[in-house]
């Protein structure tokens, strides 16, 4: 049975002697509803360290009073079961009075690269993901963290804190992992029927012709209301440090199905 290691104490007693033991840490966050992509996170932890230490904790910071905290998918026991097959001992589980204690007052707040894409259509989300992620990286002090690419802005805005605050930890982006048709893995896919599906399978063919030069901007956003997405809050080339629009090499991309929001972004060629 895979241990479940519930509080900070019981965390930092458990991390502080792999030091001395010359033992490596990797550390993989997560909400939880696990699939191939958090499973590929696990797997490139194990390879590159001694342990690997996945956490589960839904985070309420950051989502929106009017976002789907209420019905994102729970099944722990699923996952622990999962990660246990991985040949995981250890999975960090805190409760949220553990995280947020009565009293809790600290927003972790980057500010430039932070403020676009996400940061206009979800004021709440990168501010609790560095919230979270930097108390859970001081908790841990792991070697290595790693984080799916599909989250890219998120991924950036996380190596961005850990830079500005000495942070001493190395963070790794994974590819993101897709399915036979072509979607980014994601917890929220399970919100979509079928005939969602086979819409949200147009977002990567629609980014790609973007990525491509074959549609530009305003084009592609007619294309991707064209196919049945509801609403588009961005489809757009940036430059994959600064999310400026000046040296584009990533299209990112934010639409709405049916009260699913998906996101999901690829590397441009380069001509
Ligand atoms: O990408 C996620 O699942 C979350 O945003 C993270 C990084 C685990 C923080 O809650």
């Amino acid at each position: 049975m895979v241990h479940k290691i519930k509080t900070v104490e019981e965390l930092r007693a458990w991390r502080e002697p792999l030091w001395p033991q010359g033992k490596t840490l990797s550390f993989v966050p997560t909400m939880g509803a696990l699939h191939e992509g958090h499973l590929s996170l696990v797997r490139e932890g194990m390879k590159q360290t001694d342990i690997c230490l996945p956490y589960i904790f839904l985070n309420p910071k950051q989502f929106s009073a009017h976002e789907d905290l209420e019905k994102y998918p729970n099944t722990l026991e699923a996952d622990l079961e999962k990660l246990e097959n991985l040949g995981i001992t250890h999975v960090y589980v805190p409760e949220p009075q553990e995280i947020y204690p009565e009293n809790f007052q600290t927003t972790v707040n980057v500010a430039g690269i932070a403020k676009p894409l996400e940061g206009e259509h979800r004021p709440d989300f990168l501010n609790g993901v560095t919230t979270i992620v930097c108390k859970m990286l001081l908790q841990c002090l792991p070697e290595i963290a790693l984080f799916g690419e599909k989250d890219f802005q998120q991924l950036q805005v996380i190596k961005r804190m850990v830079t500005d605050l000495n942070i001493p930890v190395e963070i790794q982006g994974v590819p993101t992992v897709r399915d036979e048709n072509g979607l980014a893995l994601s917890s929220r896919n399970v919100y979509l029927s079928d005939d969602d599906y086979k819409i949200a399978c147009q977002l990567n063919v629609i980014m790609n012709e973007v990525a491509q030069g074959q549609l530009d901007e305003l084009d592609a956003l007619h294309k991707l209301l064209e196919v049945g997405f509801d609403k588009v809050d961005y489809c757009t080339a940036r430059n994959s440090e600064t999310f400026a629009i000046e040296n584009p090499n990533r299209v990112l991309a934010a639409v709405w199905l049916n009260g699913t929001r998906l996101i999901d972004n690829i590397e441009m060629q380069q001509h």
